[in-house]
């Protein structure tokens, strides 16, 4: 029987029950890489506003939040924001994670094929993100999955004392 780090991650929609779990997750990632947004003493935010968000992303046909569970454990998220006008409502933002301790299992292509998936079942046209041109693991998820770069942001970041380029991916549908 495999061992439970082997057990394939099960990926679903998020919902506001989940807020504490993702909060820990998101504290956990920011902690273990600088690859994300966030640096870690800068996130104070609440398992009551964590709720509030995903409440506000889940009522947006073109957002869209997913957790990645091993068993019970939360392991990996993903969320999709859509843009909020009109002549941006075709197109949503991508952020990933996946805790350290399952990076390399396929949790990451399991999330983004999901939404890819979801984006081209609602009608989407773009799917994007910007990702450090060093994260060669994202870089190939997201080739793996049908996303091009589309360009690189210059020093786009400022990361533990040095500035970080990026590269501007997406996905088309149609
Ligand atoms: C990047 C990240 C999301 C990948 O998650 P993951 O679940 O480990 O990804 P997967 O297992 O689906 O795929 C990883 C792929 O990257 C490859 N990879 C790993 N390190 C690599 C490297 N240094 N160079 C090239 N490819 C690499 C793996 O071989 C694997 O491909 P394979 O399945 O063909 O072997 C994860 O490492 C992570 O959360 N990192 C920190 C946060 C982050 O970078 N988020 C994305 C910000 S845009």
């Amino acid at each position: 029987m495999a061992s439970p780090q082997k057990m394939a991650a099960t990926v679903r929609l998020a919902t506001e029950a989940d807020a504490a779990a993702l909060i820990e997750l998101r504290r956990k990632l920011f902690s273990e890489t600088s690859f994300m947004l966030w640096e870690p003493a800068e996130f104070t935010q609440t398992a009551e506003q964590e709720r509030a968000r995903i409440a506000r992303l889940n009522s947006q046909p073109n957002s869209l939040v997913l957790l990645a569970e091993q068993g019970t454990q939360a392991v990996g998220l993903l969320s999709a924001v859509g843009g909020e006008r009109n002549r941006l409502r075709h197109a949503a933002a991508l952020a990933l994670g996946v805790a350290r301790s399952h990076w390399g299992q396929g949790v990451a292509t399991a999330m983004v094929r999901e939404a890819v998936a979801w984006s081209a079942r609602i009608g989407l046209k773009r799917l994007e993100l910007t990702v450090h041109t060093s994260n060669l693991a994202a870089v190939s998820v997201y080739l793996r999955c049908g996303f091009q770069v589309e360009g690189v942001r210059r020093s786009s970041l400022f990361v533990e004392g040095a500035y970080v380029d990026e590269y501007l991916m997406s996905l088309l549908h149609g």
